[in-house]
């Protein structure tokens, strides 16, 4: 099924564990960034977003930007798209990695939260995973997990789907900050009609 398109019945039946992000934490967004660049970006891309535009949102400089998320490859002004060649991907894993872009929009933080922590091993060094059964994704932070505690596994994975909730809708905050304020300009614009009504209509007799 080509991404993108939302499948009526989930392909998986397990319940998903709740991921509990915070966009407004810039620090948890930075370093979903860089783990982002270290663990996803090998087969990766978020191809909608530009170094510059992730460095504007999360607090960085462009030069911090591209240092942290391109090893300084990368322009400001460029895309983030993964370090692999195209095609390679189907040779190894027998399938295009797909781009992350709006992965959370489509299936959820949820549902990207229990997929990269939902890797079980099945037999000595062959792994499964519990939401995408016989995936080719290998699992790829088998050894953040080994050298990590709960705590910092937990939180390691949080940032990485705050980054990945931030690339899906990099507005998201703006818009919230915007919405409260439109609703109550809106109230004082109520107040302020009806108030001139009562004014037009005080020496009519109706
Ligand atoms: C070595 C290459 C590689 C790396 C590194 C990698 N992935 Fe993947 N990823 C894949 C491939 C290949 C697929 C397609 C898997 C499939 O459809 O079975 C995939 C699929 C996915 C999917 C879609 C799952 C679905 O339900 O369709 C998500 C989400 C994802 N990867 C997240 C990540 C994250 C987050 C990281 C970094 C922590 C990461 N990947 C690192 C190769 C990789």
């Amino acid at each position: 099924m080509p991404y993108g398109i939302v499948s009526a019945a989930p392909a998986y039946n397990i319940k998903l564990e709740k991921v509990n992000n915070n966009l407004r934490d810039l620090d948890s967004l930075q370093r979903g960034a860089s783990l982002f660049t270290n663990y996803c970006m090998a087969c990766h891309s978020v191809q909608y977003m530009r170094y510059n535009r992730i460095a504007r949102d999360l607090g960085w400089t462009d030069e911090q930007a591209v240092e942290v998320m391109s090893f300084n490859q990368a322009k400001p002004v460029d895309y983030v798209l993964t370090r692999m060649d195209p095609g390679v991907s189907e040779q190894l894993f027998g399938i295009e990695a797909p781009d992350l872009s709006l992965l959370t929009r489509v299936k959820g933080n949820d549902y990207i939260y229990t997929f990269i922590r939902g890797y079980y091993e099945e037999e000595e060094g062959k792994w499964n995973n519990k939401v995408l059964t016989g995936t080719s994704m290998p699992n790829v932070l088998e050894g953040l997990k080994r050298h990590a505690t709960e705590e910092e596994f937990d939180q390691a994975t949080t940032d990485l789907v705050n980054f990945l909730d931030y690339v899906g809708e990099p507005s998201k905050v703006e818009r919230w900050d915007l919405g409260w304020k439109v609703i109550l300009f809106l109230l004082l614009l109520l107040t302020l009609t009806y108030l001139l009504k009562r004014e037009y209509w005080k020496d009519i007799k109706h």
